[in-house]
């Protein structure tokens, strides 16, 4: 089978670089020796590998994040980087990897963990739950000809993000104490933004105060003016950032940008004509899945007042009859005997990716039970879906 061991920085040259070449790249690959200038990127990572007769068989990686849930910021080990030696697939060793990682990162402290699945159903089975995936829209900057003439509060900032980027990680900063779902690397990994140098940043400012913000990149002169995901606080930010792509209409044919999946860019403008996209294929393009690996995640968040009973199954890393309470306002968890006999309240048993689900408000209660996430009669469910009202999580990190 082989032991598994955690790395430190340097082997990873020899071992997990390899295999995530191989996994994720256009490949013989050449690029072997850029290998070492990307060490420091993944500095304060975890990577565990399975090794055999000094053959790396297979290696999993977290990156410490920070995730925001429910307007709680809450450590999340961003899982990547997982990849089986051609020769060593179908074995079984990223699931016992990936047990010995979350055993790992969940006993460091991150009380979630999100990824980019290669195939969701396989880590369906690890808890994780699908989190949206977030629109790409194209437009013709000649459709912004309206914005060109609002007068609108603040001015936008131009430059290269090599020298922007610290305004833009306090930027993000702020999207992650301010926006569900919303999750950022740790300063070690951010940074490579900033020293690979090729994006423009834009931003919106108010007094001084960034108040949206966007990175891009042109391909060529007639051609598209690609930007990454569109931050703002507010319409007037947003608007501020669209006049600016306004005044690109003779020099590229379009524009696209991502945006948050509950966004609607149709309503932005009268005669606005967009292409919204978002593609889930296997194995190239997923839409990332998240989950909770203690229920420490949910105590004390704001929560509308509802009262369950929820016993906890199948799963490694949660378990137990728990009452879930947010009459206060404030999420309130009880365990022990007493709750698990206590019969006045509504009752239901749900999965990890079910109560997950339910906590980053992506399933109402009655679909978790036609998933196949739990077993939620329709009192518990009535009481679940005043706990958890639905709301749109926006991931952002890509890793
Ligand atoms: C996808 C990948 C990571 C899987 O790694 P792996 O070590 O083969 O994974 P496992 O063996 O733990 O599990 C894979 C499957 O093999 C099955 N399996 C495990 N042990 C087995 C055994 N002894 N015999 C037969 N099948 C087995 C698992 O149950 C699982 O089944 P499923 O297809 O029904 O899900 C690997 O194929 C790979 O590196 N692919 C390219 C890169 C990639 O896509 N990475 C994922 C990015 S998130």
């Amino acid at each position: 089978m082989g032991a598994i061991r955690r790395i430190s920085s340097e082997e990873r040259l020899t071992t997990s670089f390899v295999l995530s070449a191989y996994a994720f790249e256009a490949s013989p690959s050449r690029r072997v020796d850029e290998f070492p200038r990307y060490l420091p990127y993944h500095e304060g990572n975890r990577t565990l590998i399975v090794e055999a007769e000094g053959e790396t068989l297979a290696a999993a990686t977290s990156i410490p994040m920070r995730q925001n849930l429910r307007g709680a910021v809450l450590p999340m080990a961003g899982v990547a980087g997982v990849a089986t030696h051609p020769l060593a697939r179908r074995q079984g060793h990223v699931r016992t990897l990936l047990h010995q990682l979350l055993d790992e990162v969940r006993e460091e402290g991150h009380a979630l963990t999100a990824l980019y699945p290669f195939r969701p159903s396989f880590y369906a089975r690890f808890g994780y739950v699908g989190l949206p995936k977030p629109r790409t829209v194209t437009f013709s900057p000649a459709d912004l000809a309206p914005l060109l003439r609002a007068e609108l509060p603040g001015e936008v900032g131009w430059e290269r993000i090599g020298t922007g980027y610290p305004a833009w990680r306090e930027f993000t900063e702020r999207c992650l104490r301010e926006r569900h779902g919303f999750a950022v690397f740790p300063d070690y990994r951010d940074v490579r933004l900033r020293d690979d140098d090729d994006r423009w940043l834009l931003t919106a400012r108010v007094d001084g105060a960034v108040t949206g913000a966007v990175t891009y990149r042109i391909d060529d002169h007639g051609g598209e003016l690609i930007a990454d995901d569109l931050l703002f606080t507010d319409p007037y930010a947003r608007s501020l950032l669209l006049q600016f792509f306004a005044r690109h209409v003779d020099q590229v044919e379009r524009v696209s940008v991502r945006l948050a999946a509950d966004e609607l860019p149709e309503l932005w403008l009268t005669d606005l004509a967009v292409h919204v996209q978002a593609l889930t294929a296997r194995p190239g393009s997923s839409a990332p899945m998240g989950r909770l690996l203690t229920l420490d995640a949910l105590s004390g968040l704001p929560a509308g007042p509802g009262r369950v009973r929820v016993e906890l199954t199948d799963d490694r890393w949660l378990a137990g009859t728990h009452l879930l309470d947010g009459t206060t306002g404030s999420l309130e968890l009880r365990g022990g005997t007493a709750t698990a006999t206590s019969t006045s309240v509504p009752a239901a048993t749900l999965t990890a990716a079910g109560l997950s689900a339910l906590a980053y408000g992506v399933l109402d209660p009655i679909e978790v039970q036609l998933r196949g996430l739990g077993q939620v009669p329709a009192d518990a469910a009535a009481e679940l879906r005043r706990i958890f009202p639905r709301q749109v999580p926006y991931l952002f990190a890509d890793f």
